[in-house]
């Protein structure tokens, strides 16, 4: 597939006048990470994620044909209820990118009606989960124009949509583990849409568990759009997505063979490996906070202590991710209830686990 076989050929709008579609779909955090892009949102390197099962954003779009025709894009945003304003800059920057790709939305007036199962000041990246969410929804009124399209075409092309949102939406559409970005040792891939990992997962894969320990839930200093920036003339660069590169091999093989050793010592190097890129870029800057290193200190010592396989990854924030297998729930629940949350803002985390894509509602 190529950027050409996503710009539809004849869309008739006349005989659709109003509707409206809805959708939930789910947050996702890197295994191996998306860190540096080049127009228009191209990886430099190819991720692997896990999607989450209990944050999600769910989306209704309604639209009704415009009484005055125009080129100007007609969205009103009702988040959790209140209109906001403040998000239309970002959408209407989406909606630019993706005109090309879907011609038919300069024809309606759309009110996007959306909210988050986590809290929005949370720290917790809303981006992935609200873009697919949308795109989407978009798909949906391209399936209703265009009804010959399969099932497979509307995946990839909501995944190419929603990546033009934000690049890490692009693995919130379908899979468990998704990949995004092209690399030679993973059939199909491409830097133009996530697919699901095409291999068989091991067991110990199964309802992997994810407790998302909330550090600081205040607003970014440096907004990942920056950070992928600042990797242009970055003195690591070339190493890195080399390294990336690697990763992804070894990852996809850890994946089918269950070596949770190896596992938990990849996850956590790739954690490190995006902050210290963040730390060695020019600005450099910090986005752990104290707490999120007092955490990882707690991990590794609890890994010690128990022979257990407890990990943790970080996204481009201060929250701590704790990764660990369905069997030591109990025991490492135990020990983030009464260990960890006394280092999470008003004690406050999120248990989750490896979900299955976004589905209509
Ligand atoms: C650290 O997808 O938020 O979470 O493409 O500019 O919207 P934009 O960036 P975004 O970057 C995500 C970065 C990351 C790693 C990852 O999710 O792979």
């Amino acid at each position: 597939m190529t950027e050409k076989d996503f710009i539809p050929k004849k869309i008739n709008t006349s005989n659709l006048k109003k509707g409206s579609f809805s959708w939930r779909s789910p947050s996702n955090i890197a295994l191996i990470k998306y860190w540096g892009k080049s127009e228009p949102q191209i990886p430099k390197n190819s991720s692997i994620s896990f999607t989450l099962n209990n944050c999600h954003t769910t989306t209704i779009l309604e639209f009704s044909k415009k009484e005055n025709p125009s080129k100007e894009f007609s969205i009103k945003v009702v988040f959790e209820g209140e209109t906001k304003d403040s998000f239309k800059p970002k959408i209407v920057k989406f909606f630019e990118r993706i005109e090309k790709y879907v011609p038919f939305i300069t024809k309606y007036d759309f009110v996007i009606k959306t909210k988050n199962s986590f809290p929005h000041s949370s720290g917790i990246a809303s981006s992935a989960s609200g873009m697919s969410a949308l795109a989407l929804c978009l798909m949906s009124i391209q399936k209703e124009l265009n009804p010959e399209i399969s099932d497979e075409y509307f995946n990839q092309k909501a995944s190419f949509l929603a990546r033009l949102g934000s690049g890490s939406a692009a693995r919130s559409v379908e899979g468990d583990l998704v990949v995004w970005g092209q690399h030679d040792d993973i059939k199909a891939s491409s830097d133009l849409y996530g697919i699901k990992f095409p291999f068989k997962v091991h067991k110990k894969f199964k309802n992997y568990q994810d407790t998302i320990l909330l550090v600081d839930k205040g607003e970014k200093q440096v907004s990942s759009t920056i950070g992928h920036n600042l990797m242009i003339d970055h003195p690591f660069a070339k190493k890195r997505f080399k390294q990336a590169d690697k990763n992804i091999s070894k990852l996809s093989e850890i994946l089918q063979n269950g070596n949770l050793t190896a596992f938990v010592n990849l996850i956590e190097s790739e954690a490190l490996t995006l902050h210290a890129m963040m730390m060695t870029s020019n600005p450099y800057y910090i986005l752990m906070k104290p707490n999120t290193l007092k955490i990882i200190e707690k991990i590794w010592k609890y890994r010690r202590d128990n022979k257990s396989d407890i990990c943790f990854t970080l996204d481009a924030g201060a929250n701590v991710h704790v990764l660990f297998p369905e069997r030591e729930k109990e025991k490492i629940n135990t020990f983030i209830t009464s260990e960890l949350i006394l280092f999470c803002q008003n004690n406050h985390y999120i248990c989750d686990y490896v979900g299955f894509g976004a589905r209509q509602l």
